[in-house]
C-alpha cells in the first residue's frame, strides 16, 4: 500500500542541529504523561528531572536533508513511502510529530513476583524484592555520578585490577563531534568508531546469520515501554533493552517485566554521555551504577552495553572489558548507510516519521543484500518511537519476504540467554574478557559484512571514511548556512 501524508509540522530547534548531523545537540524534553501502570516503589516518579539524554545517533544522515530550515524554526515534512504491512490499529503517520499530545500508556502485560526467576534463564538467580528500593542509595538521575563515593573508589580499583591496560588516550571535546576532533580523528590507532566505523573483535556489530535481525531499543525504560512490551508479547517477539540506569530508577517494575518476559537486558550508562569525553574514573563510574541497579532489580547483571550515540573508542573498550561489559553497536556498511533508523529525532522536531520509516525501508533492503545478519538502533524513550515500531517498523519487517528472524542480540549471537549475565554465563561459549583488548574471549562476530571497516589491532582503519564524514559536515553546515541566509 501507498502511503502519502502532507502534513507539515514545524518545530524550535538549533539550527546548528542541521549544521552537523554527527552529534545532534541536547534537548530537553517536556516531560510526557505519566504511566498509569507503573505502580512505583520510588519517589522520583513524581519529583525526577526531565531525561535528559540525546539520540544514540552519533550519524543522523537523515536530518539535514530532511529538515527545511526558515529562520528560527524549522519545518520537517512527511514524506510518501511504500508500506507492506501496518498495523490496523497505528497511529496515523501525520499525527506521530514532535508536537502531538501524550495518550494514555497500557498497563504493563505482567507484574513480576519478588522469588520467581525467568523461565528463559533457568540457573537465575530469585528476581530481588524492590518494594523498599530508595534513590537515596544511588547517584542523582541523568547526571554523570561522582566519582569519589565508596562504590566507585571500589570499581575503579577493581579495574586496576583487572589485569587490562588503559591505553593512554585523550578526551575527546564538544560533545565528541567529530569536526571538533581533528587530531583524535587523525589517530587512527585509538580506534574510534563514531569517526571512522572502526571496530574491535570484541564489537558486535552485527548477527553472524544472514537475515537474523538483533532487535534492540535504547534508553528505556520509559512511559511507553509497556506499549511496545504489549506489541512483542502478542507477537512472540523478544528484544534486546539497552537501559540507562537513571530509567531504571524512575521505572524498576517495567524493568522487572522486562527481563521476566523473556527479553535480554544491556547496559546503556546512567546518564547517556559520549563516554569518550569523560575521564576513566567517570566512566567507571557510569557502567558501575548501572550495573549495580540492574543487579539490584534483576539479580543479575548484564554483560553487554551500548555507548550512547555509538561513541566508542579504545580507551572505552578497554574500560568496559574491564568490567566485564562487551559493546554492541549498530550496523554500518559505510559512512553514510548506517543502520540507525534516525527515530529519535522525531521527537525534537529535525525528522518527520514518515523518513524514519523511509530510513528503515532502505535499511531492510541493504540488510537482505548482505552477508550477515544485523542490527539496528531504534529508542523506547518516547510515545513516537513506540507508534511507529508498534505500527509500522514491526509489522514491515514481519511482513518481508524472505522472513527476517527476529530475536535478542544474545540468541542471534546462538548463545542461550544466561550467557547475556555475568552470573549465570557459564563462560563456555562466552568467556568473561579477560587480559587484554584484543584477547577478549568471544567469538567475533564484530565484522558486520565484509564490506565493513571492521579493523584488527594489526590493520588499521583507512582514514577515508573520517575525511568523509568531515566533508559531509562541511557541506552540511554550508547547506545550513545558505538555507538560513534565504
Ligand atoms: C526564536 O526562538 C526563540 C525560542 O523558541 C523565541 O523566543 C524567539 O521569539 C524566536 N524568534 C523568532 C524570530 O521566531
Ligand atoms: C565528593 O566530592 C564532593 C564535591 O567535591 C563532596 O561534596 C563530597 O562530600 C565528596 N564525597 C565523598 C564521599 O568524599
Ligand atoms: C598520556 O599522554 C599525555 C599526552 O600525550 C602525556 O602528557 C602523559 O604523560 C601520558 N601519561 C602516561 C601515564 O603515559
Ligand atoms: C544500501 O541501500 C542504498 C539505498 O537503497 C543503496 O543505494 C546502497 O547501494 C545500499 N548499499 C549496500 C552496501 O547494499
Ligand atoms: C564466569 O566468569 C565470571 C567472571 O570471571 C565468574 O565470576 C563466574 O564465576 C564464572 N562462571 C563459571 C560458571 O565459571
Amino acid at each position: 500500500m501507498k502511503f502519502a501524508v502532507l502534513a507539515t509540522v514545524s518545530a524550535h530547534l538549533p539550527l546548528v542541529a542541521l549544521a552537523c548531523a554527527d552529534h545532534p545537540p541536547r534537548y530537553i524534553y517536556p516531560r510526557q504523561a505519566p504511566s498509569s501502570s507503573e505502580g512505583s516503589t520510588l519517589s522520583p516518579s513524581s519529583s525526577a528531572p526531565a531525561p535528559s539524554t540525546s539520540s544514540d545517533s552519533a550519524l543522523g544522515s537523515s536530518s539535514v536533508d530532511d529538515a527545511t530550515a526558515t529562520g528560527n524554526a524549522t519545518s520537517v515534512t512527511q514524506i510518501s513511502v511504500s508500506l507492506i504491512s501496518t498495523n490496523p490499529t497505528a497511529v496515523p503517520l501525520s499525527l506521530i510529530t514532535a508536537q502531538q499530545v501524550s495518550s494514555a500508556t497500557v498497563p504493563l502485560p505482567s507484574t513480576a513476583t519478588p522469588g520467581v526467576t525467568p523461565s528463559a534463564i533457568p540457573n537465575a538467580p530469585s528476581l530481588p524484592d524492590i518494594s523498599g528500593l530508595s534513590s537515596a542509595n544511588y547517584p542523582a538521575m541523568d547526571k554523570p555520578p561522582p566519582t569519589n563515593s565508596t562504590e566507585v573508589q571500589q570499581w575503579i580499583q577493581e579495574v586496576q585490577n583487572s589485569g587490562f591496560s588503559i591505553p593512554n588516550i585523550s578526551v575527546t571535546v564538544e560533545s565528541a563531534a567529530c569536526s571538533a576532533n581533528p587530531d583524535a580523528v587523525a589517530d587512527t590507532s585509538r580506534c574510534w568508531w563514531t569517526c571512522s566505523g572502526c571496530t574491535r573483535d570484541t564489537d558486535i556489530v552485527a548477527c553472524p546469520d544472514t537475515l537474523h535481525w538483533g532487535l534492540t531499543y535504547d534508553d528505556g525504560p520509559a512511559f511507553y515501554t509497556p506499549n511496545l512490551l504489549q506489541y512483542l508479547d502478542e507477537h512472540q517477539l523478544k528484544t534486546t533493552f539497552f537501559t540507562i540506569g537513571s530509567r531504571i530508577l524512575e521505572f524498576p517494575d517495567t524493568l522487572q517485566t522486562e527481563y521476566m518476559g523473556g527479553h535480554q537486558i544491556g547496559v546503556h550508562t546512567w546518564s547517556h554521555p559520549p563516554l569518550t569525553t569523560l575521564t576513566n574514573e567517570e566512566i567507571i563510574a557510569e557502567f558501575g551504577w548501572t550495573k549495580k541497579i540492574t543487579k539490584d532489580i534483576l539479580g543479575v547483571t548484564p554483560n553487554t552495553f551500548r555507548p550512547p550515540f555509538g561513541d566508542i573508542d579504545d580507551r572505552v573498550r578497554t574500560i568496559a572489558l574491564a568490567m566485564g561489559l562487551k559493546p554492541v553497536i549498530w550496523t554500518r556498511l559505510s559512512t553514510t548507510v548506517t543502520f540507525d533508523t534516525g527515530d529519535f529525532n522525531i521527537n525534537a522536531g529535525t525528522i518527520s516519521s514518515s523518513q524514519v520509516i523511509e530510513n528503515f525501508n532502505e535499511i531492510i533492503g541493504n540488510a537482505t543484500s548482505i552477508d550477515t545478519g544485523f542490527i539496528v538502533l531504534e529508542h523506547d524513550l518516547f510515545e513516537q518511537t513506540v507508534e511507529l515500531a508498534t505500527g509500522y517498523i514491526l509489522p514491515q519487517a514481519l511482513a518481508h519476504q524472505p522472513a527476517f528472524n527476529i530475536t535478542p542480540v544474545i540468541s542471534c549471537l546462538n548463545m542461550p540467554m544466561a550467557n547475556a549475565y555475568i552470573e549465570t554465563n557459564d563462560n563456555s561459549t562466552n568467556p568473561p574478557p579477560s587480559g587484554s583488548l584484543t584477547s577478549g574471549g568471544a567469538a567475533s562476530t564484530g565484522s558486520g559484512s565484509s564490506s565493513s571497516s571492521a579493523a584488527t589491532p594489526t590493520a588499521l582503519p583507512s582514514l577515508l571514511p573520517a575525511q568523509a564524514l568531515i566533508v559531509s559536515c562541511i557541506v552540511g553546515a554550508l547547506l545550513g548556512v545558505s538555507s538560513l541566509m534565504l
